[in-house]
């Protein structure tokens, strides 16, 4: 009885006869040869099958395999300097476990994306898709340790809330037992609570947007971290992400070197992600834009063209820091200096992907609170709690929100947000 390996193990096994269990990707034949393509989760190995090696059943059994079929492989592990794994197998022998229909709906032609989604199910065993959702588990890891490493708390928020939070346009309303509610937006004010706590906190869950944009860049569920920190300010507070960033990037380059090779992701780009990071005021980076003839007035949001142009003229991602206080939700502390902008930054980042990361101080003086929720028409009794905060001991304090796919895409440089997250619910999309 052989021993079971996986194949990204296989390494370890070189002269010896293993199993492999998993499933057919591809197959190539020519007469008394056939390729099997293996797949098993771990990776992707060639078996080699030479008719006069294996019994006759066997061999008529490899050139029958329909693609996708549950296989198991049983070889000796030779070393193959042309493959990118290094290894072959040798095949002594295949026994089928459950044969795959003919006509699997994702051959090995190229078909276009939105057909592959409707595929998500399947298309998520091909390659390129395995590696995006690998390096998103190595990311996922490099966040929960750097905070858990940092003294960061681990704190879930709900994700039935009865109010918004970044703003009432985009919000998904349930029926909670006859009351409105919503599927939260953010965790954040849960995690300024925690953070009187437990000083430093984080929450990471999937959030709800119910925007209608269609773009390379938004979903409608995606999953968010978001630090938030007692006695921690503003400049502070951009320290801790370029530091999240740096780490999570290093990471990826140090564990997920052959997931980026499949993904042809330039890493000489990613190399150079190290703290600091540049940062440049929203009014700087207006008359910036204003320079480069772009039509754009003091007070106007950035869309994608703009952020990729700013982002175009650094090597890192960019803080832009104190956007109007008008633009950006309640919470956000005003500049002592200029209370017309707040002390918050959005980090953009490079080769167009936009804005992974929001962040600010947050007011913690109960009048100013209060007088912004006034201000934003936000009504007291459903906030009462969070208010609170502000009665018993409040402090300055901090946090961001960082996007998990888009940060996922740029790391990938792969230019849609739909594939970054195993089951993508956009615009069009709730299936599969
Ligand atoms: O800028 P946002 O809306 O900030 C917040 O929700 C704050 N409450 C976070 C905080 O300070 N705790 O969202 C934060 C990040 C964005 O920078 C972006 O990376 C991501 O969440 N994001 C989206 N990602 C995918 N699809 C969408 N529709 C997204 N909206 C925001
Ligand atoms: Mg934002």
């Amino acid at each position: 009885m052989n021993k079971y390996v996986s194949i990204e193990k296989i390494s370890r096994f070189e002269g010896e006869e293993v199993s492999i269990r998993g499933w057919l990707f591809n197959k190539r034949s020519s007469g008394k040869i056939v390729f099997l393509q293996v797949r098993d989760g771990s990776g992707f190995i060639q078996g080699v099958v030479i008719k006069k090696e294996v019994d006759s059943d066997v061999f008529d059994l490899c050139k029958e395999i329909t693609q996708e079929s549950s296989i198991i492989v049983s070889g000796i592990v030779q070393k193959d300097d042309r493959s990118k794994l290094g290894f072959e197998l040798l095949v002594k022998n295949v026994a089928m476990v459950s044969p795959a229909e003919e006509g699997y709906p994702i051959s090995l032609k190229e078909h276009g994306t939105d057909f592959l989604m409707d595929y998500r199910h399947l298309w998520m065993r091909t390659p390129k898709q395995n590696a995006i959702l690998r390096i998103r588990d190595e990311i996922n890891l490099s966040i929960r340790n750097y905070f858990h490493d940092n003294g960061f708390v681990l704190i879930e928020p709900p994700v039935i809330t009865p109010t918004s939070c970044e703003g009432t346009t985009d919000l998904f309303g349930i029926d909670y037992f006859g009351e409105d509610a919503y599927l939260s937006q953010t965790g954040q004010l849960y995690a300024e609570a925690a953070a009187m706590a437990f000083g430093k906190v984080y929450s990471f869950g999937p959030t709800f947007r119910a925007e209608k944009s269609k773009t390379r860049k938004h979903l409608n569920e995606f999953w968010m971290v978001e630090p938030e920190m007692a006695y921690v300010t503003f400049e502070e507070n951009l320290v801790i992400q370029e530091n999240l960033i740096s780490h999570i990037v290093q990471t990826v380059l140090s564990n997920r070197r052959q997931e980026l090779a499949e993904l042809e992701r330039d890493t000489s780009l990613l190399e150079k992600i190290k703290p600091p990071f540049p940062r440049i005021t929203y009014t700087d980076a207006v008359e910036m834009l204003q320079n480069a003839d772009f039509e754009f007035t003091w007070g106007d949001d950035f869309g994608a063209p703009h952020e990729s142009y700013i982002a175009s003229k650094y090597e890192k991602p960019v803080f832009i820091t104190h956007f109007p206080a008008e633009m950006k939700p309640f919470y956000m502390e005003p500049c002592p200096e200029n209370p017309n902008v707040i002390l918050g930054a959005d980090l953009i980042a490079p080769e167009g992907y936009g804005e992974i990361i929001g962040g600010s101080q947050r007011i913690h003086d109960l009048d100013l609170l209060l007088k912004k929720m006034k201000e934003d028409n936000l009504p007291e009794d459903p906030y009462q709690w969070y208010i609170e905060l502000r009665k018993y001991g409040s402090v300055p304090h901090s946090g961001f929100g960082m996007g998990l796919e888009r940060t996922v895409a740029w790391i990938c440089g792969i230019d849609h947000i739909r594939q970054t997250i195993p089951f993508a619910r956009t615009l069009n999309r709730i299936y599969p």
